[in-house]
């Protein structure tokens, strides 16, 4: 039955009373329906490992659609429910939920068979898994609520910071596990044990990796650059030539490193400085991996991940205008803030931070940064309805006339709403005159 210890005072330590709560009410409907209900995985590997991991999974030895469903019922909530895997999700109001699977309780494949799977069903489920740090499970039935079940030496590698997988096969049965590996390993400061650190090799040599579809093995990567810092995560994926089958080109040397550590630097900047801007840094990491590579290469990567068109489209578009960008800031360093604003102003901050981090100009880091503090939220004061009531009649010539408002505004030029709307008369006045020498000297013609 694997071991088992009482972990309660951990829960009553790491977890919220009302997660408890809920922990207790998943058991006594199991109780009821006459389950076994677990709590299982990252949920409780993060318990052990005091982080906070709201993201609870169980297993339910039994129908996990039933199970799913009178729970929803009883706690007035929303049960989804996927039949064709006998899952479901569980959706509280503030934003927890919980994922319900069924462990299967057929032991033979027809009658009188010999049983095909000699041990109980949740173990069965649990050694399915990636690692043994994964496979721990809380027991939730109120007569053994908070026991900690361990089959296979989670607690252990736990106890000695090891990622270890279950059995010899586990990633030729999946081979997105060698990235999982090493994203678990990062993130918890562990090491892969040797054994399982042969397997990634071989798995790697013979091509695992290559069997994988582009848009799993893309996911895998997002989620490595998702991390808290994944430039680790990185130079290990080059040390188990994982990299290296990506693209042969895309390689970890010196230069490679310095630039993903300045994408950290820039981005720990930009977080401190716009707490609660919402940025996706993964990309900028993206960005600096793919920076380097020729145009050649970036195309067949870009394939090999099976990159959507308007990605593909997104990133050569970027790093062509990044270059420019910088070329135009090296060659007028000293831009007044509309140069800058109108230059910055077509990128998203993730790119803006992606050239932040390629270039060691003093200047252009500054421009950048005034974009970002200063420039990149003002407006005028007027409006196109403000330019209707001046009598100004309507028709592209709003457009001109506020841009070129909003470039005096960012260059201090205009301080007010009336100074505004007299740059506004000003224009619309030249804008007049103009069109009437265009038309007089189209009728003179
Ligand atoms: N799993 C697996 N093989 C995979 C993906 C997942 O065996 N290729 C198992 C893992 O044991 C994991 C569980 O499915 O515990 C849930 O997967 P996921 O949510 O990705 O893992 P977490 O451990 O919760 O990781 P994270 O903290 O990154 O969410």
């Amino acid at each position: 039955w694997g071991r088992r210890k009482n972990i309660t005072s951990v829960l009553a330590e790491q977890l919220p009373r009302d997660i408890i709560e809920l922990l207790r009410r998943l058991g006594e409907l199991g109780e009821e329906l006459g389950y076994k209900v677990y709590a299982v995985g990252g949920f409780i590997r993060d318990l052990l490992l005091r982080r906070p991991n709201l993201d609870i999974d169980i297993v339910v030895e039994g129908d996990g659609i039933t199970f799913a469903k009178a729970f929803a019922e009883r706690a007035g909530i929303r049960a989804r429910c996927h039949k064709k895997f006998n899952t479901a999700v569980l959706i509280f109001d503030d934003n927890l939920k919980v994922d319900v699977a069924t462990a299967r309780l057929e032991y033979y494949q027809y009658p009188a068979a010999l049983p095909v799977v000699q041990f109980g069903s949740l173990k069965m489920d649990l050694y399915r898994r990636d690692f043994t740090i994964n496979t721990l499970a809380l027991a939730l039935n109120p007569d053994e609520f908070g026991q900690l079940i361990d089959f296979f030496g989670g607690q252990r590698d736990i106890k000695e910071k090891a990622i270890r997988v279950l059995h010899n096969l586990s990633f030729v049965e999946d081979p997105t596990r060698i990235l999982r590996a090493i994203r678990f390993e990062q993130r918890f400061g562990f090491r892969v044990g040797k054994q399982t650190a042969s397997l990634i090799r071989h798995a790697v040599k013979i091509g695992l990796i290559e069997r994988l579809g582009g848009q799993r093995l893309f996911h895998e990567i997002q989620h490595i650059l998702m991390e808290e810092d994944p430039v680790p995560a990185i130079r290990r994926m080059a040390e188990f030539g994982v990299l290296g089958v990506i693209c042969p080109s895309v390689c970890f040397d010196a230069k490679a490193e310095e630039t993903l550590l300045q994408i950290k630097e820039v981005l720990s900047w930009y977080e401190l400085s716009f707490l609660d801007e919402p940025l996706e840094s993964w990309w900028v990491y993206f960005l600096g991996l793919l920076s380097r590579l020729p145009h050649k290469d970036l195309q067949k990567v870009m394939e090999r991940l099976d990159l959507a068109q308007n990605m593909r489209e997104r990133i050569a578009w970027t790093f062509q205008r990044v270059n420019q960008v910088l070329g135009d800031f090296l060659r007028l360093p000293h831009q007044r803030p509309s140069a800058i604003y109108r230059a910055l102003q077509p990128f998203r901050p993730e790119e803006i931070l992606f050239m932040m981090a390629t270039t060691q100009r003093e200047e252009v880091r500054r421009a950048i940064s005034h974009y970002f503090h200063r420039y990149r939220h003002v407006q005028p004061e007027i409006r196109g309805r403000d330019l209707k009531e001046m009598g100004i009649p309507p028709g592209p010539v709003y457009a001109k006339i506020l841009n070129r408002i909003l470039d005096a505004r960012l260059n201090g030029e205009v301080r007010s709403r009336e100074e505004e709307a007299a740059l506004a008369r000003r224009l619309a006045w030249r804008e007049l005159e103009a069109g009437e020498g265009k038309e007089s000297h189209v009728h003179g013609s």
